[in-house]
């Protein structure tokens, strides 16, 4: 087993994630208490996860000096690192340069060989690795050595082989370190466990729908449904489970992209054999959110409509249980763990009431995206449905910027359309994790016929991504881009400027609310 110490960070699910498809226990801990529970469980290695706070600051998490002595390797990753220098005699301080983003990791000049690296001997010099820091570490203990670099930082990589105490300043767990997983693999093997792979099958989510009928039992369940692959997924799930005793519910927002409501109803009839239920809610939603500019006011007014909404359904239905298909980032991203700070308030989890007379049922919860769509597939969904882009609960109010009103709805929907079927068009659409339109609510002046316009400037943002916790922007052809652009200024009369969003995340998140 591993101990995972959390400090707090967006990714600290998924760092056991990737310990758990190496098919290695691993124990996510908080920082008090834990020379206790290490005497407990006995690990074979100690991973410090990073985290938003700095080393230096009054009231940053620590950890007891003595987790040094025990002989046990440890992994310190980005805040891990900078914490270990920090207790063990090294210096961290302020970057003069923030570094979000893409890096390319050197092994030290000094080193004559490969192998004089333990961490890195499996992986090649100039790599890329994924940072998301804004302190450094200035010196190191005298017992460590660093071995890797980057162009903006001295110390990427530091190792004391002889404690094999180890501290990477990236972040090996995301997908955009493609080498991530051979150093996690290697640091593991130096704890001494041997590697195997788990797998994710039919037994697998046999037991899936074992758990929630034991959960449910006779109670009748009501579903949240959206038409996205997660809810999707968790309809069928308790469907499988509790059969006819599932009522899956979609609530119209008005809300939702151009169709959307519609190809729902024929899609969820042909392929999953399941009735639904649709509640026209268009005019409560715009309502409640009527002159709301804040994205957090917004995601929690749309969380808590969607409740309310739901509770007279559940009420009409006798339910007890309310399913919804909340996945991990969703969950850690509205704060999921004590020390992780709340990026947005997803509107299935942090925009929950904290009275609610219905049992919350999320058999997704502790999954991320791929692997939902993994479960899909054993479940017999159809590509088509399991590979659907995903959509935001709160809809498309977190692509307008301001207030929400009807009109901009319209424009949104009507732009994003276009981008749509441009996409579909193309082979692109199979790879991109999503693309959209945003309303941005800046007007600027074109020129159209002659004539002088002042009209709105629409976002387009295309991701890559595995996972939800980082990503970055597609660099789509050119052509395309101006294809869709042309087709927007030319077909919604009130857009007459068109731009590309090329943020990653992060420090950008995908949605700009
Ligand atoms: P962010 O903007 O957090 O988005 O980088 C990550 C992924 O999550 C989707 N997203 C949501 N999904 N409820 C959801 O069900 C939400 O409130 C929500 N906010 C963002 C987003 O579309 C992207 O795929």
């Amino acid at each position: 087993m591993i101990i995972l110490v959390d400090f707090g960070s967006q990714t600290t699910h998924l760092i056991s994630r990737r310990i758990k498809e190496l098919g290695v226990d691993c124990k996510i801990v908080s920082p008090d208490g834990v020379l206790t529970i290490i005497k407990q469980l006995k690990p074979k290695g100690i991973i410090f996860s990073g985290g938003p706070a700095s080393v230096y600051e009054k009231n940053s998490p620590t950890i007891d000096k003595k987790i040094f002595k025990l002989g046990i390797p440890i992994l310190g990753i980005c805040y891990g690192l900078q914490l270990m220098v920090y207790l063990l005699g090294g210096n961290v301080k302020q970057g003069k340069i923030k570094e979000y983003g893409p890096a390319i990791l050197k092994k030290d000049g000094k080193l004559k060989k490969v192998g004089d690296s333990d961490l890195l001997k499996r992986v090649d010099n100039l790599i890329p690795v994924w940072m998301s820091h804004g302190d450094v570490v200035e010196s190191v203990p005298k017992e460590f050595k660093i071995v890797a670099s980057t162009e903006t930082i001295a110390c990427a990589v530091i190792e004391d082989k002889k404690r094999k105490i180890y501290g990477i300043q990236f972040h090996p767990e995301v997908v955009h370190t493609p080498d991530g997983m051979t150093i996690l693999e290697t640091f593991i093997k130096i704890c001494g466990i041997r590697i195997s792979t788990s797998k994710m099958d039919k037994e697998f989510a046999d037991g899936l729908v074992l758990d929630i009928k034991k959960t449910i039992g006779n109670g009748k369940a009501i579903c949240a449904l959206s038409g996205g692959v997660d809810s999707s997924v968790a309809a069928v799930l308790v469907h499988r489970a509790v059969g006819k005793n599932l009522e899956s519910v979609y609530i119209d927002s008005g809300l939702m992209r151009s169709g959307e409501t519609k190809t729902l109803r024929k899609v969820f009839k042909k392929h999953y054999k399941i009735g639904i239920k649709v509640v026209d809610a268009k005019d409560i939603f715009l309502k409640n959110l009527k002159g709301v500019t804040d994205p957090e006011q917004k995601r929690k007014i749309i969380g808590k409509t969607f409740i309310d909404v739901f509770e007279k359904e559940a009420k009409k239905s006798g339910a007890t249980f309310l399913v919804q298909g909340t996945i991990y980032p969703d969950v850690i991203e509205s704060a999921g763990s004590k020390l992780s700070q709340k990026i947005k308030s997803h509107h299935n989890v942090g925009g929950l009431p904290s009275k609610m007379n219905l049992i919350l049922l999320e058999p997704l919860r502790n999954f991320y995206k791929d692997e939902v769509r993994k479960i899909g597939k054993i479940l017999g969904l159809p590509d088509k449905i399991v590979n659907r882009q995903p959509f935001p609960g709160p809809g498309l109010a977190v692509r307008i910027i301001g207030d929400v009103t009807e009109e901009k709805l319209e424009i949104l929907r009507n732009a994003d359309k276009i981008i749509q079927e441009e996409i579909q068009k193309t082979k692109l659409f199979k790879t991109l994790w999503q693309i959209f339109a945003v309303f941005t609510g800046i007007k600027t002046t074109g020129v159209r016929g002659d004539g002088r316009v002042y009209g709105e400037t629409v976002a387009i943002r295309a991701i890559e991504a595995q996972d939800a916790m980082s990503a970055n922007f597609a660099k789509l052809p050119y052509g395309l881009l101006e294809k869709i652009s042309t087709r927007i200024v030319n077909e919604v009369k009130e857009i007459n400027r068109v731009v590309y969003d090329i943020t990653n995340k992060p420090p950008a998140t995908m949605e700009w609310e």
